[in-house]
């Protein structure tokens, strides 16, 4: 059995779409329901639907054998797994954004707020800025609006949630998009399984 951990959302349910197109598939998974957990002894597969950012977790700790996740929490909390497939879905960039008009005072330490701290230091300390990191857990946009940092670094999709709080990207640290991800010792005992899907994916379900 290959025990797969799926991004809950609509995220997931189109990934789940390209598995099922791949020969992976589990019907029951798409059913209205508060269900978690699904199988398909025949196909082999078990789905959970866990939180976003978690998949990784399952996936490092071997709860999963797979997974998908997106590239900024593999950055961010950098888990000891493999990266097998870039899916070309889920796609949006990390950013610095501000307030329209922003300009940087290069000899001032930079506040910057953010719910991905270590992305965030990397970016800055490879520029040798001194910078002071405002860990938030959400509803990033609001920090500069209000003064608590200068700037914002975040997940940039449409760019709508920024120009709603009048906020302007400044520089683009990374794009972004889902990756299925491996156990790596699971992906030892499961290898054929686990690489016919990852083939399949990448020859099929993958979205350019
Ligand atoms: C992300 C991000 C932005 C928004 C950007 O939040 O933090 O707030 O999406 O998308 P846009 O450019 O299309 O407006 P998400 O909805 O993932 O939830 P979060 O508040 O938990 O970060």
């Amino acid at each position: 059995m290959l025990n797969i951990a799926l991004p809950k959302g609509r995220l997931g349910e189109k990934v789940y779409g390209m598995f099922a197109a791949a020969g992976f598939e589990c019907p029951a998974l798409l059913e209205n329901s508060r269900k978690l957990i699904f199988d398909n002894e025949k196909a082999g597969v078990r789905y959970f639907w866990v939180k976003p950012s978690d998949v990784a977790i399952y996936v490092e700790r071997g709860a999963a054998d797979i997974g998908v996740a997106g590239k900024d929490i593999l950055l961010e909390y950098r888990p000891e797994v493999y990266e097998l497939l870039d899916l070309g879905v889920g796609k949006c960039r990390m950013a610095v954004a501000a307030p329209e008009g922003f300009r940087d005072t290069p000899d001032r330490t930079l506040r910057v707020a953010t719910k991905f701290s270590r992305i965030a230091r990397d970016f800055y300390t490879a520029r040798g800025r001194d910078i002071d990191i405002i860990h938030l857990n959400g509803s990033i946009e609001i920090a500069p609006i209000l003064g608590l940092s200068d700037v914002i670094v975040d997940i940039v999709e449409t760019g709508t949630t920024l120009r709603e709080n009048h906020l302007e990207v400044i520089e683009t640290i990374v794009p972004i998009s889902a990756r299925l991800i491996a156990n790596k010792s699971g992906f030892k005992f499961k290898t054929e399984a686990i690489e016919r899907l990852t083939a399949a994916l990448d020859k099929g379900g993958k979205q350019e």
